[in-house]
């Protein structure tokens, strides 16, 4: 059984396409152990609730520097004893502590297509601003590993969503969680439960079923 923690900031649709894959049975030997969100007021909260997993804030304003904060956080998810943690619409920067105990154990879902759209300044609707200003005609998302940087560890999963006449941010973002993000975080996970990735050079490898 893969037990992972789940950090949120937000609504958490994509905590929701992970607790449905599991609850559907497209995501076996997976067990959402903890939620995590640093937002006392995040509706992925509410929905970690509904499903019965264990919801916990760890908020930096209830700290008085990030030091501290780190340590708390750090804390938070040892006592889970994840074997993968999943940054799923999570907007508070990882400290460095963790990524070096959990390495290539951190997936974080981008809105983008990497290394489009993304690094420090690029998150939630920002994205799509960006993908629409430049007038792309493809957008997406992207499932990678954490690594010390912003959005620059080894790429997972991609799928490219079209950008659509008359899109507006909202509707391009709405448009890319439904195509992709929660498509491709679930199968990520999915995948990674069954042994199948495997990172090589920074590169990922995905092995063929057995
Ligand atoms: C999503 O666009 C996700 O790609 C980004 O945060 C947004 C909110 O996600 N990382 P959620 O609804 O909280 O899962």
């Amino acid at each position: 059984m893969l037990r992972i923690v789940v950090c949120v900031s937000g609504g958490g649709t994509n905590l929701q396409a992970v607790m449905d894959g599991i609850e559907q049975g497209a995501i076996r030997d997976v067990q959402i152990v903890r939620v995590i969100s640093n937002n006392r007021n995040a509706y992925a909260l509410e929905r970690a609730a509904k499903a019965g997993i264990e919801g916990v804030c760890v908020s930096p304003r209830d700290y008085d520097d990030r030091e501290k904060f780190n340590e708390a956080f750090l804390a938070a998810v040892k006592e889970a004893e994840p074997d993968l943690i999943v940054l799923a619409g999570f907007l508070v920067v990882i400290p460095p502590q963790l990524i070096r105990n959990y390495e290539n154990r951190i997936i974080n879902i981008h809105p983008s297509l990497i290394p489009s759209f993304c690094g420090t300044g690029y998150y939630g609707l920002k994205v799509h601003e960006a993908a629409l200003a430049r007038g792309v005609k493809v957008t997406g998302a992207t499932v990678h590993f954490v690594d010390e940087g912003t959005d620059t560890g080894p790429i997972i999963m991609q799928k490219a969503v079209a950008v659509q006449e008359g899109d507006t941010p909202e509707s391009l973002q709405r448009r890319v969680m439904e195509e992709a993000e929660w498509i491709i975080l679930p199968r990520s996970i999915e995948l990674i439960a069954e042994g199948r990735v495997t990172v090589a050079d920074g590169h990922v490898r995905i092995e063929e079923p057995a």
